[in-house]
């Protein structure tokens, strides 16, 4: 028996196969492209995701050898929030608003200050940020109201795919509670957020656990990928709950934190756990439990606009990421009084707020290229810290962290993580985090394990860890509460200059 696993991201899609021991034998990765038509928004074409994928899990079938009947189900983590809306002839009405848009401000204000947070808060079990994706479709219905017109099917990223797959519409407790649109602690739509944004209920998909089977493949989609009309396709799950299966995330004590395009802090708890603030989203998991996090919008992203955007004319001896990684290992600790604010899309954990900007602090005659780089590594971990910090004052436990996405990958950025979070950062045999996750429902879904608990009880297994370094940690906690106190010194700043 063998399992897909689709992660549905915002650069790519990656797809991979597991065995039912758990062993990842296959992968394919194929990459797509964001569109910012203006600062600040953030745009996909859905059908550049079904591309990707009808053509990822085809090419993965083929050369790897598996025979395609032996791939009993297909589970899914998908980029959160983002809108995709359909008529009812399934054609979808404009590019999907992709989760780091920010487009939506006065919308969630009309929500948060005139419907009210609270009110807001005791359906949703959070409140309305500007990637969400209710305040996507009240934007909708303000500017492009003939489009808003014509809409009969409201759906995520990966709900979209699941669609074009078995034809079903269908979404996950986990993926839908970012929506602003479920009840977190039901489980199920929430008919008072409904009514407030004036919406049907049937024109959402049918609500899931993570694990279920939601339906199979088409005909013609079994055709065209080599696998049979019997292959199901699960609920899945967002991406950072799938996440959160794939490093075996599924009880409290020890942290996920994704290092991917977006950096999140992510708290798996037994309980529906509302922070009275919605400091922290609240949403559900997808092992049947509840989670909370904190989510960056630029973490491993700046990473990549610092060295393939302003340091891409750079002349390497080989690869530019890994020497300017090299160089920035051996700046020192503290990046020579350098600090970096990684708002570069805005922020929505610990600030919500579009206006915020990317700033290098503390710039002097002697700072050089090392000490940016290094300042841009301790400057997303310590965004990431905010998080932790809220975590921690709601008595969340905290032993150690296990580290997922892209910025995983660099010991230098796992190590500056273990000395500004104090704490331990382990990661996991399979590398593959969210796509590993959604194989791993898929296998839950087609009977090969109980539960999800169960399934990451057997496979997940730590192996590396890393140690807070005593001298670098107090030399970090000095420079946090600098990091703290430079956003709300600059927001009025931010404001001015996106008027410009
Ligand atoms: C979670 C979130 C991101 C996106 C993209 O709330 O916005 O994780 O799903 O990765």
């Amino acid at each position: 028996m063998n399992f897909i696993g689709v992660d549905l991201g915002t650069s790519s899609v990656k797809i991979v196969i597991m065995t039912d021991a758990g062993e990842v034998t296959a992968s394919v990765s194929k990459d797509y492209d964001v569109s910012y038509p203006r600062l600040n928004w953030a745009e996909q074409n859905p059908e550049d995701w079904w591309n990707a994928t009808k053509d990822g899990i085809r090419d993965l079938v083929k050369s790897s050898n598996v025979d395609g009947a032996s791939i009993k189900g297909i589970g899914f983590s998908g980029q959160m929030h983002g809108l995709v809306i359909l008529d009812k002839g399934g054609k979808v009405l404009r590019p999907s608003i992709l989760w780091c848009d920010q487009r939506t401000q006065e919308e969630c204000d009309y929500l948060n200050d005139v419907i009210g947070q609270d009110r807001i808060s005791q359906y949703t079990g959070n409140m309305a940020l500007t990637g969400f994706t209710a305040p996507k479709i009240l934007w909708v219905r303000k500017h492009e109201r003939e489009i808003f017109d014509n809409i009969a099917h409201v759906m995520l990223p990966k709900d979209y795919i699941r669609y074009r797959l078995t034809g079903v519409f269908a979404t996950d407790v986990s993926d839908a509670s970012g929506m602003l649109m479920l009840d977190v602690k039901e489980r199920k739509w929430s008919k008072e957020m409904l009514e407030i944004l004036d919406i049907k209920e049937e024109m959402l998909p049918k609500v899931y656990e993570s694990w279920e089977v939601t339906g199979r493949l088409t005909k013609e989609v079994a055709e065209y990928t080599g696998l049979t009309e019997d292959t199901v396709v699960v609920g899945g799950a967002g991406d950072q709950a799938a996440g959160a299966v794939g490093t075996g995330i599924i009880e409290s004590g020890i942290l996920s934190v994704a290092l991917g395009t977006s950096g999140v802090v992510f708290a798996s708890s037994d309980n529906y756990e509302v922070d009275e603030a919605n400091r922290l989203h609240s949403f559900c998991h997808s092992n049947g439990k509840w989670h909370q996090m904190g989510v960056m919008l630029s973490a491993a992203s700046c990473l990549k606009w610092w060295i393939e955007g302003i340091n891409k004319d750079v002349q390497a001896e080989g690869d530019v990421f890994h020497q300017l990684l090299e160089e920035a290992g051996n700046a020192a600790v503290g990046s020579n009084g350098v600090v970096f604010l990684p708002y570069l899309m805005g922020e929505r954990t610990p600030y919500s707020d579009p206006n915020a900007k990317g700033v290098f602090f503390g710039i002097n005659i002697t700072t050089n290229r090392a000490d940016m780089t290094r300042s841009v590594l301790e400057g997303v971990c310590f965004g990431l810290r905010d998080s932790l910090e809220i975590l921690k004052s709601l008595n969340v436990p905290v032993e150690a962290v296990r580290v997922s996405g892209g910025g995983a990958k660099s010991l230098l950025w796992r190590q500056i993580l273990a000395d500004i979070f104090g704490v331990k950062v382990q990661v996991i045999s399979s590398k593959e985090g969210p796509a590993y996750g959604a194989a791993i429902l898929a296998a839950v879904g087609c009977g090969k394990y109980k539960t999800v608990d169960e399934a990451c009880e057997k496979l997940i297994k730590v192996t590396d860890s890393v140690d807070p370094i005593p001298e670098n940690v107090e030399k970090y906690n000095k420079i946090y509460k600098i990091y703290n106190k430079l956003y709300p010194t600059l927001k009025d700043c931010f404001k001015e200059v996106s008027k410009l």
